[in-house]
């Protein structure tokens, strides 16, 4: 099945046209990654694709939601249940801890607290946060603050997760342990996967566009 289907996708701030046609589709199970330099559109496309913000023109579905004529309260939901989103800069909730900020969505799910419990402590040892759940962000490294995003992001197993420079403040072997973890919801849970980097030799899963000019150019 289609997680995502772009088709011309506009977007425009201003005098400003920042997508100026994108065509994307993206099924269950892949991993796509979107390079482009600073200032090309990622957030910009992360954005639409996560239905926090809507296209111009063009025609966009995301989990059979027709973008330009959703209600924002039709996308909220939608967002909450089935799409992961790690944003760039990785925010965080400042007065909760590490387990409070992953266990947020499972809350607003309504699971039930033993579940809630035990999801948030598998995520947050998966990615090597077992020790910090009672921490709170100011008290941690950019890059735990990072994989607590991303532990926030896929605790509520997702039908899409859009991942923007997920990989910007960790070292090698921590982005190699991140990567699997996205591979593997893909090969498992059937979650489509979409990445932005700026490192145009990144090639994360089964496919890599060019984010240039405002439009998406197949590299692999
Ligand atoms: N809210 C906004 N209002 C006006 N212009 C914006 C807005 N958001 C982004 N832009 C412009 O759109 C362009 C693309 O920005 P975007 O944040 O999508 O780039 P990016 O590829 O994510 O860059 P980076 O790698 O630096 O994060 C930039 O020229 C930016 O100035
Ligand atoms: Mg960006």
């Amino acid at each position: 099945m289609e997680t995502v289907i772009a088709r011309g996708v506009v977007k425009r701030y201003g005098a400003e046209t920042v997508l100026r046609g994108i065509d994307l589709t993206l099924r269950e199970g892949e991993v796509v990654t979107i390079r482009g330099r600073s200032g090309s559109g990622k957030t910009t496309l992360c954005r639409l694709l996560t239905l926090l913000d809507r296209p111009d023109e063009g025609a966009l579905m995301v989990l059979g939601l027709n973008a330009r004529e959703a209600s924002d309260d039709e996308a909220s939901r939608l967002r909450l249940e089935k799409i992961g989103y790690v944003d760039q800069y990785y925010t965080l909730i400042p007065w909760l801890t590490v387990f409070k900020n992953v266990e947020l969505p499972l809350t607003l799910l309504g699971i039930p607290r033993s579940e809630r419990v035990s999801r948030v402590r598998e995520v947050l040892e998966m990615l090597g946060l077992g020790r910090k759940l009672d921490s709170y962000p100011h008290q941690l490294s950019g890059g735990e603050r990072q994989r607590v995003a991303i532990a926030r992001a896929i605790v509520k197993r997702p039908r899409l997760i859009v991942a923007d420079e997920p990989f910007s403040s960790l070292d090698d072997e921590t982005s190699s342990l991140v990567a699997e973890v996205f591979r593997r919801m893909a090969r498992e849970d059937g979650c489509a996967v979409l990445i932005t980097t700026t490192d145009l030799s990144l090639s994360l899963g089964s496919r890599t566009y060019m984010l240039k000019r405002g439009c998406l150019v197949q590299c692999t």
